[in-house]
């Protein structure tokens, strides 16, 4: 198979996914929602969404690994190739019926991010990307922003499972707010990340992220003609995150080294 024959799965893998999202919508009760730690809740639809995707993606790509936030590592070990998902990305968001929240599917080569697919179901908006393929959303082609810095919205998100890093990061906040138009937190990073990849916002910073958050959105934003790092401004995959189109790139990584390192 080839990388188009991985962003087709990645795709249908993410829409799988919606539709089980799209379909509970709405419906979840307090006894539905479990703790997976303090502030970190998980619903019976981030496994089922979980469970169809792997499902799925296991089914055609038997050689493989399958790595989902919910459930760990099925599938082949040392494939290397590894399917990273996010089953419901925003599930805060999702549980009190805020539409903001997606599904994330990337497949990762060796150390490469090479297919990836991110669906807001409740937007009909599904975006993907392939290695070298370039960056689509809907069928149409995306590209990152290049707003001046006066006019760019800057997407985050806030570190709330880590008390500790709080006073650090909101001096960061302080100083994108007063750098940039507008400071957004939408509560999904991977929609975060598709949408900088859409130009929509033109830059996202966020700290202490996990793989499944981020895989799909580093390629999209990639592929879109943006940058992707972590803090220390390498592109890596380590949770800590600086995307957005190259002058934004910049700006924003300069706060996050002053503040954040
Ligand atoms: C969360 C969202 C949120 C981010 C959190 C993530 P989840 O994912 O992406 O924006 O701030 O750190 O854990 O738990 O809803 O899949
Ligand atoms: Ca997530
Ligand atoms: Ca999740």
């Amino acid at each position: 198979m080839e990388v188009r024959d991985y962003i087709q799965i990645a795709k249908e893998a993410a829409v799988l996914g919606g539709y089980i999202l799209k379909e509970n919508f709405g419906a979840i009760k307090r006894e539905d929602v479990e703790y997976k730690a303090k502030k970190d809740f998980v619903t019976y639809v981030d496994k089922l969404s979980e469970e169809r995707i792997r499902n799925f993606i296991l089914s055609v790509c038997p050689q493989h690994s399958f790595l989902g936030e919910e459930e760990g590592i099925y599938g082949k070990k040392d494939s290397g190739y590894v399917w990273i998902v996010d089953p419901l990305d925003g599930t805060k968001n999702y549980i009190n019926g805020f539409e903001i929240f997606a599904v994330s599917v990337a497949l990762q080569k060796d150390n490469e991010i090479i297919a990836g697919a991110i669906y807001i179901p409740m937007l009909e908006k599904l975006y993907w990307a392939g290695k070298g393929e370039g960056a689509y959303l809907n069928g149409s082609r995306i590209s990152v922003s290049d707003r001046p810095v006066d006019m760019a919205i800057i997407a985050t998100g806030f570190p709330f499972r880590y008390e500790e890093e709080i006073d650090v990061y909101l001096k960061a906040f302080r100083e994108a707010m007063v750098t940039f138009s507008a400071v957004r937190r939408p509560g999904a990073a991977a929609v975060d990340l598709a949408m900088t990849a859409e130009g929509v916002f033109d830059g996202f910073f966020e700290m202490k992220l996990s793989k499944w958050d981020i895989a799909a959105g580093m390629l999209l934003v990639e592929e879109a003609g943006g940058i992707f790092t972590n803090f220390e401004g390498n592109r890596e995959l380590d949770g800590n995150v600086v995307a957005g189109g190259k002058n934004i790139h910049k700006y924003l990584l300069d706060i996050v080294q002053r503040n954040l390192l």
